[in-house]
């Protein structure tokens, strides 16, 4: 083969190069890749694209600069006259060419070749080989036509015939042929770069028809790279085709040469790297290699091109919306202060449509006039030039109840409260919100106050206490009620809420006060009748404290109140109210009084009658005066008219006759016995004494003969006055003068009384019938005075007997021998004047 295609395939690098296709360098395979995959390209770049598979064939010995472009293939092919020229063709599906002796494409059929290849690798050309034959008999071939018997899986055997071609392999699956895999060798030829392994006859593709692709490292071994060649002349500039491939698997450094070496590559072919440019000889330098390399021979072929840096100008220097890009590359190694300032000054972005203001920032006044100085917009690098930082919402005062997250930013660079409020502002959650609603005491929980954010930190107890719970009013601020107290702890005791009310902590902060009227006053005291509404200032009354407000001294019952008769008074008692009140306070004022017939009254002295001592018992020293007086217990009365109305007259009647003593008739008065002695009474018994005694005045007595009667009482008793109540008729009857007497024994006697003077009798004795008189007082008499108590004394004290009228004189009576130191004692309303004598 003639160097110059691999020459051309250089040049055909080149030319895919600019048709926009490159190598694939694939990550597998050496740098320098086979000719039979080339990739679609993009400008500038080396990147993936869709694969394109040269035709087989033997055409590649005859062509340069080959393209395959979708389905078309051109290449300059080798002409009769060995010149080149460029010629197409379409390929249809695994079609190989070769180039014909006209010089242009024809298929490549492969029976010829593959003959050849079946010589080349020693199949037998007289029978068709295949598995079929071990179980086939009496086989024919006569050309192409295989006549023969199969046998079929029966046993049977079945006559056939077939067509076949040099390269069929062919297998019995009973009693028919099928195609079995195509052998290596059927493909003919391999790939661009590759050629059959030596094996091949022994090798199969994968179906009844191979693939040069699919099959071809099954079939294939690859060409030895012309890089191998050692043998080109580099006198004549020519060197191994680094991109071209030897005839077989090793290099033959005769043979190959007209194939592998090529002349050196010119600079102008290759592209400098970023920043270098073509030096403007290029094209008249020559690479070492089949290639330029654009690192090994960039200071070869290229030159530094200037930077824009070299030049004297700033973005200043460029026009509004460009910039000086210092980095730029000028178009030459020497950068050009007039020409290269179109390369330098670039297109700037202007802020608006090159940067958005990053948190915290807001666009300048004029951003939209303003430009970034480079091609785009930077934060890192502009965000000052376009933006303003914007004032953090935090100088905002949001007030209470609202919130504000960090990094927070107002829109402009000064914080405007009615513009900004809303988005710097949130409002925070009402404590409402909050699960755990409880406070401790002496707090209450706001439900309307907020939360310092949204939602409550419901985690943070002593912030959500802070906020929510609020201090209660101190139970000091409300007024216990009327009837009402403090408790005693209430100044460590708080409201319900923030302000005290009535209704709902009266029971917190007070406790019933008690009523006045549970206090007992005590001794001395009584309740205030005006205290009614009045209450201690506790919860229950004391004593020592709430005397004073609830009660009031209570009246002595000595100095306020009187015992009634039987009673004696207590000393050191009290009513029982402001006020004594005769019933209510007896029994505490007073007790049952004893008697005063427990008293032994002393001569010529009488128990008082209904008369009780001034205690509960009698003490002679006390009650004496009390309960005696100046008399004498009588048990015999006697009744003596000594003149009647009618002067002289002696018909003398009384219709009853009552004794006294103090104003009541006398115990026993009615058991007194009434008899007359002598008697003058009617013979008919019916005016007898004893009507005087019936306490009837239809009843009376009557004597004919002005003859007295006679009272006997059961028992003795002193009597004070009398009186009696006159006959129903004869008014001349009625006594007017008369005489009382008295006796202890019926023997003894004494004038208790006396009437002489008709005027005084006349005014007691009342004219009119049946009607009583007043009671006429007595004259108390004496006893003598008691011998036992006078030594020497006679038994019988005077003269004038043991009973001495009222007014008159008792004359001393010693025994025998002996003289009384006195001549007369007188008798006054039962007392003696003086009281004793003696004897000597
Ligand atoms: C541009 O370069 C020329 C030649 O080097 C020089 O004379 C001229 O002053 C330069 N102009 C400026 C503006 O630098
Ligand atoms: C600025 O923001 C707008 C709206 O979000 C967006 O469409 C645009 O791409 C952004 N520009 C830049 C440079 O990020
Ligand atoms: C704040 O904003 C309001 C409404 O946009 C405007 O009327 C007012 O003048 C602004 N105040 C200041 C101090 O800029
Ligand atoms: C006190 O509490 C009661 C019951 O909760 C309520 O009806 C009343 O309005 C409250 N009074 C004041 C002054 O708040
Ligand atoms: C309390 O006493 C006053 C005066 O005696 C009387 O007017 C008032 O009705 C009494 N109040 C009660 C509750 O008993
Ligand atoms: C006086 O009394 C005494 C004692 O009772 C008696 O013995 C005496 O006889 C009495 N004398 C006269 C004169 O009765």
């Amino acid at each position: 083969m003639p160097w110059h295609w691999a020459t051309s395939a250089m040049a055909a690098t080149a030319v895919l190069l600019a048709l926009q296709v490159a190598l694939v360098l694939s990550e597998y395979a050496e740098p320098l890749v086979p000719g039979e995959q080339w990739q679609k390209q993009k400008p500038g770049w080396s990147q993936r694209g869709a694969a394109v598979n040269l035709p087989g064939g033997r055409w590649t010995n005859d062509a340069q600069d080959a393209f395959f472009d979708g389905s078309r293939l051109c290449a300059r092919l080798r002409q009769p006259d060995t010149s080149f020229k460029t010629r197409c063709t379409h390929v249809i599906a695994d079609q190989t060419f070769r180039v014909s002796a006209a010089g242009d494409f024809e298929p490549d059929g492969a029976s010829e070749m593959l003959y050849d290849e079946y010589v080349r690798i020693d199949y037998p050309t007289d029978m068709v080989p295949g598995s079929w034959q071990q179980s086939s008999r009496n086989s024919k071939l006569q050309g192409s036509i295989l006549e023969t018997e199969l046998q079929r899986e029966d046993g049977t055997w079945v006559q056939t015939i077939t067509s076949v071609l040099h390269w069929h392999f062919l297998e019995n699956i009973d009693g028919t042929f099928y195609i079995q895999r195509a052998p290596c060798a059927s493909l003919g030829v391999c790939v661009y770069s590759y050629v059959l392994k030596l094996d091949a006859k022994d090798l199969y593709c994968t179906r009844a028809v191979c693939d040069p692709i699919k099959d071809r490292d099954q079939c294939c071994d690859r060409v030895e790279s012309c890089a191998a060649m050692t043998s080109c002349d580099r006198s004549q500039s020519l060197v191994p085709d680094l991109n071209g491939w030897c005839r077989d698997r090793a290099c033959d450094q005769i043979l190959d040469q007209d194939i592998c070496c090529v002349p050196a590559a010119f600079c102008d072919g290759m592209q400098c790297l970023p920043g270098y440019v073509l030096k403007l000889n290029a094209h008249e330098i020559q690479c070492p290699q089949s290639m330029c390399f654009p690192e090994g021979d960039r200071d070869l072929c290229c030159e530094q091109q200037g930077v824009c840096s070299d030049l004297p100008y700033s973005s200043a220097d460029c026009p509004v919306g460009k910039w000086f890009n210092s980095d730029s590359l000028c178009a030459q190694r020497q950068c050009n202060n007039v020409t290269d300032l179109g390369i330098c000054c670039q297109p700037a972005m202007r802020c608006d449509l090159g940067l958005n203001c990053s948190h915290g920032f807001v666009p300048k006044a004029d951003y939209e006039q303003i430009y970034c100085l480079a091609p785009e917009c930077s934060e890192t690098d502009h965000l000052l030039v376009c933006c303003d930082a914007a004032a953090p919402c935090s100088d905002i005062n949001c007030g209470h109840g609202y919130y504000q997250l960090s990094d927070t930013y107002c829109g402009s660079t000064e914080c405007n409260v009615t513009e900004d409020f809303s988005h710097c502002c949130l409002r925070s959650a009402e404590c409402s919100t909050l699960q755990d609603q409880s406070c401790p005491y002496g707090y209450w929980f706001d439900h309307d106050e907020r939360c310092l954010r949204d939602p409550c930190d419901s985690n943070d107890r002593s912030t959500a206490l802070n906020l929510c719970c609020k201090p209660s009013e101190p139970c000091s601020s409300l007024t216990c009620l009327h009837g009402f107290v403090y408790k005693t702890t209430y100044l460590s005791l708080t409201c319900l809420l923030d302000e005290c009310n009535m209704t709902t902590d009266l029971g917190r902060c007070c406790d019933v006060a008690a009523h006045c009227d549970t206090l007992s006053c005590g001794h001395g005291f009584t309740p205030d009748p005006l205290a009614n509404d009045t209450y201690c200032p506790a919860t229950s009354c004391d004593i020592n404290r709430d005397r004073d407000l609830c009660c009031e001294a209570a009246p002595e019952c000595a100095v306020a109140f009187t015992c009634p008769h039987g009673y004696t008074s207590w000393p050191d008692t009290y009513c029982d109210g402001v006020v004594c009140d005769d019933t209510r306070d007896r029994d505490i004022c007073c007790r049952p009084a004893m008697p005063c017939t427990a008293v032994a009254c002393p001569t010529n002295y009488v128990t008082r009658f209904d008369t009780y001592c001034r205690g509960v018992t009698c003490e002679i020293v006390r009650d004496l005066d009390w309960c005696c007086e100046r008399g004498m217990a009588l048990m015999y009365y006697r009744f003596l008219p000594t003149d009647l109305r009618l002067a002289g007259y002696t018909v003398v009647q009384m219709s009853d006759f009552y004794l006294y003593n103090q104003q009541i008739v006398v115990e026993g008065f009615d058991q007194a016995i009434f008899y007359c002695d002598p008697c003058d009474t009617p013979v008919n018994g019916r005016e007898d004494p004893v009507n005087l005694g019936d306490g009837n005045s239809e009843t009376k007595w009557l004597d004919y003969s002005r003859n007295g009667f006679y009272v006997k009482l059961p028992a003795a008793q002193p009597i004070f006055s009398y009186s009696f109540i006159t006959g129903n008729d004869e008014a001349i009857r009625d006594p007017i003068l008369w005489q009382l007497w008295g006796s202890p024994n019926d023997v003894d006697w004494v004038i208790l009384h006396e009437i002489t003077d008709r005027t005084l009798g006349e005014s007691i004795v009342p004219t009119a019938r049946a009607t009583s008189t007043l009671q006429v007082s007595i004259e108390v008499p004496c006893f003598a005075p008691t011998a036992s108590h006078i030594d020497n004394a006679a038994n019988v004290t005077c003269e004038e007997g043991d009973l001495l009228r009222h007014n008159t004189n008792c004359t001393p009576v010693c025994q025998d021998g002996f003289t009384p130191n006195i001549d007369a004692i007188l008798c006054q309303n039962g007392e003696l004047t003086p009281d004793i004598f003696s004897c000597a």
